[in-house]
């Protein structure tokens, strides 16, 4: 089956959980698309559904499928978010930003009642790392910025070279909201918790591509069929006292 069948599988599948009125996320990236796809279908058969896109170029392909589309601002919470990964590991902890929306993604997944991830099984991981980290930082007193998350990601064990994301022309790579990305290749990350604290207190950072207890379930497609992975949060509560 070619990587293409198994996004579109992962993507039918996601496709059950959506039910007339929802309010959902449109996740980006090549596995999102065929799922957004797959709704503009649905909705030309009659679902009634609004959504709020992760990305101006979601926002275009469901605009040009018939989607109706929202804003946050307008629609401020969402029952269901749809969304593809760079990896994800057994206790659904996600790597995102390998298309550079990891930004409204983040926001649009914490702004959803569930976010369902949809991948192939290539996405799954023991430990996350070997995809790098994108990092959205702003334009102003970059190389700073970069040469923090260096010293403070080393002190939590991360190493590795940190790139600014460029375009083929060798021009900067700008967030839709036009900030740059830099790919951060540590090769694993053994503390995904402590990484993202780190990160957070980086002035010039706006958000990583971490996406920790944000994702419900994992509808991974492979060869032998569909896997869906449940995150059980419950579990990970500390016992009353
Ligand atoms: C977009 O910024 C990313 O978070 C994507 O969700 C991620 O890169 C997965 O993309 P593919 O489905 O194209 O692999």
């Amino acid at each position: 089956m070619s990587s293409d069948a198994l996004k579109l599988a992962a993507a039918e599948r996601a496709l059950q959980f959506v039910e007339p009125k929802m309010r959902l996320g449109l996740g980006t990236g090549s596995t999102a698309a065929k799922f957004v796809e797959l709704l503009g279908a649905r909705v030309r058969a009659g679902l009634e559904v609004i959504a709020v896109p992760t990305s101006e170029a979601t926002r275009a392909q469901a605009a040009a499928l018939g989607i109706p589309l929202s804003t946050l601002d307008e629609t401020p919470l969402l029952d269901l978010t749809i969304d593809g990964a760079d990896e994800l590991d057994e206790e659904l902890r996600l790597i995102k930003g390998g298309g550079g929306a990891l930004l409204r993604e983040k926001i649009v997944a914490a702004a959803s009642d569930r976010m369902i991830v949809i991948a192939d099984t290539t996405k799954r991981v023991v430990t996350l790392g070997a995809f790098p980290l994108p990092i959205e930082i702003v334009r102003f007193g970059a190389t700073a910025t970069r040469n923090m998350i260096e010293m403070l990601a080393g002190d939590v064990g991360c190493q590795g070279k940190i790139t600014v994301r460029q375009l083929k022309d060798g021009t900067p790579f700008l967030t839709d909201g036009g900030n740059l990305i830099v790919d951060c290749a540590f090769g694993r990350i053994d503390d995904p918790e402590g990484l993202d604290d780190m990160l957070k207190v980086v002035p010039g950072v706006v958000e990583n591509g971490l996406f920790l207890g944000l994702a419900d379930a994992a509808i991974l497609a492979g060869p032998n069929g569909i896997e869906v992975l449940e995150a059980n949060y419950d579990d990970m509560l500390p016992d009353e006292v």
